[in-house]
């Protein structure tokens, strides 16, 4: 397959997953990826299941785009995140049920599960509402992800970042988990919150032991199993 075709599919293939996975639902969202010259974009209001792999839109980071359809109404949360973060190559932009109950309330999810450090910090920040598709949103969201791969968007939704497709998918259902489980903690009233020294170990040891990667190196820190030499 072509880079045209599989840099395209490999952008629907990750939109159909959101859905599938239940952390999306309908035409919502939206997803780009870096590409040599610029980004990959889902169209606006176009249901995934009929995206075409020519449906989907090239831009620059000039905010010009090529195509018969145009860009996702949050072109510039994706041009301006993919702009700021050389770390990133994925924006993945979502509608998930609890992240989004968290969000109508403008909460983010503290560190009440050690989970929390994969997604960059000691919390997962909402960040304040502005209206979709405009410049003032995008500036809260890279905002509220400064130094982090998640955070909440107030009464609309979640914004996960990744180097693939494969892990910003992966964190995206891991946020989304984490804020179900916040949700039912709460009903017994305002759950245990890790303090922040807590969190940076665990963030270390996520990092050293390569939590979330499943091939074995044999890199992990001296107190996890290795594997047997021959
Ligand atoms: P688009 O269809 O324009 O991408 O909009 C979906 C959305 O979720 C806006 O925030």
């Amino acid at each position: 397959m072509s880079d045209f075709l599989a840099e395209r599919r490999a952008v629907i293939d990750a939109c159909l997953a959101m859905n599938r996975l239940g952390i999306n639902q309908g035409s919502s969202g939206n997803l780009s990826l870096r590409v040599e010259d610029g980004f990959l974009v889902t169209p606006t209001s176009l249901p995934y299941d009929e995206t075409t792999p020519e449906d989907i839109v090239a831009m620059g980071f000039d905010g010009t785009y090529r195509g018969a359809r145009r860009p996702s109404s949050e072109w510039r949360i994706h041009r301006d995140i993919l702009r700021a973060r050389p770390d990133v190559e994925v924006v993945l932009h979502a509608h998930p049920t609890f992240a989004t109950a968290l969000a109508v309330h403008g909460r983010g999810i503290p560190s009440f599960h050690y989970m929390v450090a994969l997604a960059g910090g000691d919390s997962i920040r909402c960040a304040p509402y502005a209206t979709f598709g405009t410049q003032e949103l995008s500036d809260h969201a890279l905002a509220a992800l400064d130094g982090r791969l998640a955070c909440l968007l107030a009464n609309h939704g979640m914004i996960v970042l990744g180097r693939t497709v494969k892990a910003a998918l992966a964190l995206a259902v891991e946020v989304e988990t984490l804020a179900r489980q916040y949700l039912y903690a709460q009903q017994l009233g305002e759950p245990v919150i890790l303090p922040p020294d807590e969190i940076a170990r665990v963030a270390e040891r996520m990092r050293r032991m390569k939590y979330g990667q499943p091939l074995d190196d044999g890199d992990g820190p001296e107190d996890t199993a290795r594997p047997r030499s021959a």
